[in-house]
């Protein structure tokens, strides 16, 4: 006993692995997601019961929020249920802090499963709310001077520009933006169009995996190559990305990659994580301190000391992991990608619709942004529920954002091709 007391006291201050939680109250299970005999037809019917979407409905609008699968849902309230009633019977000292909340523990465990998904290190991994505070951490934890120039795109989110643009008003830095064409067809063009900007006076490239409003698939691999020869630090925001296409950290070669796993992994709303390379992550000052601020040894925790969180959300996240690696990466991935090209053969057929988004096979996945002549994207928004219950989402005044996910069908693709059709 003393011996585990000491080692849960000391993987509060360091960085030790502790087991996730041990009771387990959930009817759901993976099993028969397991079952190798079934067909493709079956298999993605399966899929769809798995989520808690109504039945006559359908969610296009993944690129805002994964809908949770049942699996982790139930994880996360048999969580909080189980901590509500049976808190009085947790000896926080005995090392089962991790169950009544989150935010003083390594979590190595996990970690080092989304490690295997992104080819990282744990220790190179944080996690995080989301993809914007692996932004605000990369960003505020460097050292940056007046002069130095900051560049991003022109088409980021406001998880993607805003601390470089503060920190030109803080310190003086210079911020600048790449303008990337659209539609972007032509990976050449778009690493063009970022080095036409970049001068010895550059330290920071930092851009989008997944342009978030038209869901180009960016060559961030040639980018962060050519950056790194050039000794400029690259960090890329993939909020869009893991999940949704293949994210290998190392192939990519960027220096930190972030990205909001609540998006295309179906991870609980609350569900980020942060990778920073392990050769440069000592160059970054913790921005959120608490007791591991200085911890040299696992920098990934180091950068998530976030003070009290919910737990639940940690064993959400968890399950999510679960889920994603049971139906395995190339079949969720490559599903994705074949709803998307679906979508878009459709679409392309349409006079009097344009694809804004990327149609080269290799920058385009899960999110088309169509326009059609003669209505805004609000209209076209409203016509597509009001006629079948179809909810993607518009962005901006004409354009109309459709995510396509695991638990879509071809049909519902169908459907929504049918009304657009209409609107001719
Ligand atoms: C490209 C991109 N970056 C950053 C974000 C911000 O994500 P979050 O709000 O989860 O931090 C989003 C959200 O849609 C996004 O699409």
């Amino acid at each position: 006993m003393t011996n585990r007391r000491e080692f849960l006291q000391k993987s509060a201050i360091g960085a030790l692995t502790l087991p996730l939680f041990s009771f387990t109250e959930s009817q759901h299970s993976l099993n028969e997601l397991k079952d190798s005999s079934l067909n493709d037809q079956d298999y993605w019917k399966l899929i769809r019961k798995q989520f808690a979407l109504k039945e006559d409905q359908t969610y296009f609008n993944n690129g805002t929020m994964g809908p949770t699968p049942n699996y982790t849902l139930q994880k996360v309230i048999d969580h909080m249920s189980h901590y509500a009633k049976h808190g009085a019977e947790v000896d926080y000292k005995d090392g089962s802090g991790p169950e009544l909340l989150s935010g003083y523990f390594p979590y190595q465990e996990l970690r080092e499963k989304l490690g295997a998904i992104i080819n990282a290190d744990f220790k190179e991994i944080s996690l995080t709310q989301n993809a914007t505070f692996g932004m605000n951490y990369v960003g505020m934890g460097l050292d940056l001077q007046a002069g130095d120039e900051l560049l991003n795109t022109n088409l980021e989110h406001g998880g993607g520009f805003a601390v470089w643009q503060l920190l030109a008003k803080r310190k003086g830095c210079i911020y600048k933006q790449a303008t990337i064409p659209i539609p972007a067809n032509d990976p050449q063009e778009v690493f063009d169009a970022i080095f036409k900007e970049v001068t010895d006076k550059t330290r920071v490239i930092a851009i989008p995996h997944i342009i978030s409003a038209y869901g180009v698939v960016m060559p961030v691999k040639e980018i962060c190559g050519e950056a790194r020869k050039r000794g400029i630090f690259t960090i890329i925001d993939g909020a869009q990305c893991v999940g949704h296409v293949k994210v290998d950290v190392k192939e990519i070669g960027c220096d930190a990659y972030y990205s909001s796993l609540h998006k295309w992994l179906l991870a609980p709303p609350g569900s980020g994580l942060l990778f920073i390379r392990n050769d440069v992550v000592g160059n970054i000052w913790s921005t959120i301190a608490s007791y591991n601020w200085d911890n040299q040894e696992d920098h990934g925790f180091r950068l998530m000391q976030n003070g009290t969180g919910n737990p639940a959300l940690i064993t959400g996240y968890d399950a999510a992991v679960d889920f994603y690696n049971t139906v395995g990466e190339d079949r969720w991935i490559g599903r994705i990608k074949e709803l998307g090209d679906h979508l878009r053969a459709g679409l392309k057929q349409m006079e009097h619709v344009t694809i804004h988004s990327s149609i080269h096979d290799e920058m385009c996945a899960g999110i088309t942004t169509y326009s059609v002549k003669g209505l805004t994207g609000p209209e076209v928004q409203k016509i597509m529920w009001e006629k079948e219950r179809l909810q993607p989402r518009s962005v901006g005044k004409d354009l109309v954002r459709h995510s396509v996910h695991i638990y879509n069908s071809k049909n519902e693709i169908e459907k929504a091709l049918k009304v657009i059709s209409e609107l001719a």
